[in-house]
């Protein structure tokens, strides 16, 4: 590894469809209602692309935003995080780095459903901090409604869709916007609380036995809420104490925004305010891999993320997979 070398954030994109799905809309169609909606989870309403959107539609806006912000029609590498990619082969990113006009780069997707965008982020990095890319633009995108059981209150209460993204350039580590170490893992004996069972290798969606096939995602929400505090405390502390800070350092953490009772639940148990803890999923639900980015947008549109300030962030998704980072927030301008 070069020495000294760190991945420093230097732009900021994002895009949401226009279409907005509020909780009152979806009572109308399913046996639920705003009350049910904001009082579990926090959410009041989503973005839902409109039919044939696809997830590429939606990372090519944020990445092209991104590196308007980052002021930069160049990197070496794209990485698009998600899990509704536009096929299950090939990958997302090959087709949004040409769209983007950025050549022959290396292009590939991150699988690690919510916490994809920090996978995304801890391999960009890597790769900046190997040597092997002196840039990298890392995209969280999905569409999630292309995959939500029509009739499933549990899940299209949650989830919305679309993207966010961040250029990484080479930097050093101890400039705003570099990246301390990315805390990563998994546990896939819960690889069952979080999945969409049909159409992949275990279960092919075959026509002779259509009517049998599951092509929806699928949550074991209870038993996720309780893993996801766990992990993404445990997570933090590390992130926090691997460059040197208290819990207490944390002037702004941004979470994963799943549900607003795991955030407030993160937060107590760190002994943090709440009010440390940007939320943006009552206008977004959760976006899954695109969900850390647009919350840092609109935390920094907001103004409850302000340059230099010391900040964590922290996911966790299916797989199950989690992860927490840290970095002074840096002097950019979300496009
Ligand atoms: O982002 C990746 C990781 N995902 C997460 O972190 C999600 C974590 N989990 C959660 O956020 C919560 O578990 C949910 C919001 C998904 C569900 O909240 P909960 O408090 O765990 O509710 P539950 O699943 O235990 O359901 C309680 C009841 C059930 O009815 P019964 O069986 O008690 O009669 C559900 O059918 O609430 C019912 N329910 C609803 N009722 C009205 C579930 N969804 C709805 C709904 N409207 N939209």
């Amino acid at each position: 590894m070069a020495a000294g070398r760190a991945a420093v954030v230097c732009g900021l994109g994002t895009h949401l469809p226009s279409r907005v799905v509020t909780n009152e809309d979806l009572a109308r169609e399913l046996d639920t209602s705003d009350e049910w909606i904001r009082s579990r989870t926090g959410i009041g309403q989503r973005h839902i692309a409109e039919e044939g959107i696809a997830t590429s539609d939606l990372a090519v806006e944020a990445g092209g935003r991104a590196l308007k912000s980052a002021e930069t029609d160049a990197v070496d590498t794209v990485i698009v995080a998600t899990s509704t990619p536009d096929h299950t082969c090939p990958a997302t990113a090959p087709t949004v780095a040409a769209r983007l006009g950025l050549g022959t780069v290396p292009a590939f997707d991150v699988a690690a459903m919510c916490t994809g965008f920090l996978y995304g982020l801890a391999v960009g990095g890597g790769l900046i901090a190997a040597g092997t890319a002196d840039s990298v633009l890392v995209i969280g995108a999905e569409t999630y409604s292309s995959i939500l059981d029509p009739e499933d209150r549990s899940t299209r209460a949650i989830f919305g869709d679309g993207a966010g993204a961040v250029v990484l350039r080479a930097g050093e580590p101890e400039e705003p916007g570099a990246l301390g170490p990315v805390i990563l893992g998994s546990d896939g004996t819960g690889s069952e609380l979080i999945r969409i069972p049909s159409g992949g290798s275990r279960d092919p969606i075959r026509a002779e036995h259509i009517e049998r096939a599951d092509p929806y995602f699928r949550m074991a929400g209870t038993r996720v809420f309780r893993n996801a505090v766990e992990r993404m405390v445990d997570a933090s502390r590390e992130a926090v104490s691997r460059v040197g800070w208290t819990l207490d350092d944390i002037e702004v953490f941004v979470a994963h925004q799943a549900n607003v009772r795991i955030m407030n639940a993160v937060a107590d148990q760190m002994r943090l305010p709440r009010s440390r803890f940007p939320v943006h999923l009552d206008r977004v639900g959760n976006t899954a891999a695109a969900s850390i980015p647009l919350a840092l947008a609109d935390a920094v549109t907001t103004g409850a993320l302000r340059p230099g300030q010391r900040t964590a962030i922290a996911g966790f998704g299916g797989g199950l997979t989690w992860g927490a980072a840290t970095l002074t927030w840096p002097d950019v301008t979300p496009v």
